[in-house]
């Protein structure tokens, strides 16, 4: 089977490389291969585009090129958030805060911090998984040096109220991490806007390469670097610049940014079409998780009740559907996410969870054979005739 025989519904997880990007890499690593921090011509003419393709990816978010630095993806531009946050941060200020349903990159880090010996504190979620703000406002002091919210669940699509939790970081005198990988290319995402100090967004996630991402970092903010040896990106990331992936994640962020209003409303139309035609032929048999909130338009988290969710999506996956199970940052996990549990979701409503994550190139049709075979392999599962 072709590729292209199947129907990806699985964007949360991974895009497709736009091939302007693809040509952007392609013209930078052939053309200007030059390390930019050697001293002949063709250096001089690298570092000049170093500075143009910060000033273009910082652009693109209402950013200066001094913001930005160029990561390997959104995990390292987290683990580089959480972990330079604190390792930078003054006595009293050593505690971190996130909430209950971070990325594992977020997550991990943060119990990573808390065995070093950091105060770490886990703001809960509504049954809707979105964050609790007077929680949060309990557990936010004076002590705390940086709060990680993320501004759209991967798993849910659930936006969280970022604005507030930036005023609610500042009013203690904390910074603000935003981990905004869902969200960008669907919502405008503009750091200075939403008031974070720190904002992340990974490549793959917009159509950019793979390997690429941006750790955006407040001028005044200082962080201790996790990769240490060249000065490179302002001193916060070590390493010969790759500056062929930052041309190509420069161009898909500027497509991204373009297509945006156009792209998304008749995919926010098919993702409701989906749900819609699931709750009508199986009723309380699935819960669209989250649907009580504001969410992304192009993600649907369903529990198809009492049976479990990998057989479901092995079956779409043979007729051709790609979809996700749970998040697909985890893979081989059998526990139901944390996030579900955050949400309050039993172990049985969660296990049989699949997530559909639709990309621009979804169709009417693909969205109701994707209907029309789940209530039937579901109808097939529970042995219901
Ligand atoms: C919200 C969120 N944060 C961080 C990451 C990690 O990004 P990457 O896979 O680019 O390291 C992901 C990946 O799915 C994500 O969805």
């Amino acid at each position: 089977m072709s590729t292209k025989s199947y129907i990806y519904c699985d964007y949360a997880a991974g895009t497709p490389c736009r091939p302007e990007a693809l040509a952007a890499f392609a013209e930078f690593a052939t053309g200007h291969y030059a390390n930019p921090g050697a001293h002949h011509p063709l250096a001089y003419i690298a570092k000049k585009h170093l500075y143009d393709l910060h000033d273009r990816m910082g652009r693109a978010i209402g950013a200066d090129p001094r913001e930005i630095v160029f990561t390997s993806g959104g995990t390292e531009s987290d683990v580089l958030a959480l972990r330079g946050m604190l390792a930078a941060a003054k006595a009293p200020r050593n505690e971190l805060v996130i909430s209950a349903i971070e990325h594992h990159a977020v997550l991990l880090e943060a119990q990573r911090l808390e065995r070093a010996g950091a105060r770490v504190h886990y703001a809960p979620v509504s049954a809707d998984g979105v964050i609790e703000l007077d929680a949060l406002r309990r557990v936010v002091s004076e002590r705390t040096a940086l709060v990680s919210v993320m501004y759209a669940n991967n798993e849910t699509g659930v936006l969280q109220p970022v604005h507030e939790v930036a005023k609610i970081a500042h009013a203690a005198g904390a910074k603000y991490h935003c981990d905004a990988v869902q969200a960008f290319w669907k919502l405008p995402v503009n750091p200075k806007e939403i008031g974070a100090d720190l904002l992340t967004l990974a490549g793959a996630k917009f159509g950019g390469p793979k390997g690429t991402g941006i750790l955006y970092n407040e001028m005044t903010n200082r962080l201790a670097p996790v990769i240490i040896g060249g000065p490179q990106e302002w001193g916060y990331r070590a390493g010969t610049e790759n500056l062929s992936g930052m041309a190509a994640l420069a161009v898909a962020m500027e497509l991204a940014d373009a297509e945006r209003e156009r792209a998304w409303p008749r995919v926010e139309a098919l993702r409701n079409r989906l749900e819609e035609m699931l709750s009508k032929a199986l009723g309380d048999n699935v819960r669209i998780n989250g649907a009580g909130a504001p969410r992304l338009p192009n993600i649907s988290n369903i529990s198809f009740l009492h049976i479990e969710g990998q057989a479901m999506a092995i079956q779409l996956g043979e007729a051709g559907y790609c979809v996700g199970l749970g998040s697909a940052c985890a893979p081989g996990e059998t526990d139901p996410s944390h996030v579900l549990a955050a949400m309050g979701l039993t172990w049985e409503d969660a296990i049989g969870c699949i997530r559909f994550s639709f990309g621009p190139d979804i169709t009417d049709e693909q969205v109701n054979g994707l209907a029309d075979l789940c209530v039937a392999n579901y109808k097939h599962l529970r042995g219901l005739g």
